[in-house]
């Protein structure tokens, strides 16, 4: 297995957007993603399940319920299959040739939607993690958090007429404790982690998440810097 991708072994910067169902986490992703390429960055944005060929195929079997009666773990399974597919084929490659990627969703989606109130192995669900980042953990995680009734409400006027797919259809309880479990990932995990209220108005979040990447892209340039300085100084004394 690959060494882990730290923000100081690779060029790239890897963002995540989380959240519950309605969050905005599409809209700010395009808004974060324009304005970070009018800076002249090279950004490339991706989403969960999917990202790839090969994950998209799975996004399909997943979110259609056709994996439901196969049960949980199956389905934990397909997530992580599409993820290490996902990071294997874009985000990988795309880091180490030193691209911004921002991805709709990762790894702390499974942690709640398949971990939270499940009788999930939690064991499982670790060793899955594993070897499906192997070793791509992001820099950098947004969580967009609003009440849980407020963002499925949003959910249901965007779908119009359509159907909710396998988890939107779920009992809004069930969405505010993935809500509570969002918030204590990035409560646990804040150095990543940083919630943004998505109750704002857009541009308000836009600009607030716009400040947070300045903030932490300044910061992994500087831990880059180091690192390379440290290399050389090693690098000097070892000859
Ligand atoms: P999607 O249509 O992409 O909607 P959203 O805008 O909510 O991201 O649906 C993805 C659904 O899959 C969403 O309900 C969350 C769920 N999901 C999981 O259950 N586990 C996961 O690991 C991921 C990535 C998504």
């Amino acid at each position: 297995m690959d060494a882990s991708l730290s923000s100081q072994s690779v060029p790239g910067f890897f963002i995540t957007f989380e959240g519950g169902e309605g969050s905005g986490k599409t809209t700010q992703i395009e808004r974060l993603a324009g304005w970070l390429r009018e800076e002249g960055r090279d950004v490339v944005t991706t989403r969960e399940p999917g990202g790839s060929p090969g994950a998209d195929a799975l996004r399909y079997v997943i979110l259609s319920g056709a994996a439901e009666a196969f049960g949980e773990e199956v389905e934990a399974i397909l997530f992580a299959a599409a993820r290490a597919d996902h990071v294997a084929q874009l985000i990988r490659p795309a880091l180490k040739a030193g691209r911004i990627v921002i991805s709709d969703r990762f790894h702390d989606s499974t942690r709640v939607y398949q971990g939270l109130g499940s009788d999930m192995d939690t064991e499982l669900l670790d060793c899955l993690e594993r070897a499906a980042l192997s070793g791509v953990y992001p820099d950098l995680t947004i969580v967009l958090d609003l009440p849980a009734a407020d963002g499925l409400r949003r959910a249901a006027a965007r779908r119009g007429k359509a159907l909710p797919d396998r988890f939107e259809k779920e009992d809004v309880a069930v969405h505010e404790s993935r809500r509570r479990g969002f918030l204590g990932i990035a409560e646990m995990e804040s150095d990543r982690c940083v919630v943004v209220d998505a109750r704002q108005p857009v541009n308000a979040v836009a600009d607030e998440i716009a400040r947070i990447v300045e903030d932490r892209l300044s910061a992994h340039r500087l831990e880059r810097v180091g690192h390379s300085l440290g290399a050389a100084v090693q690098g000097a004394g070892g000859a």
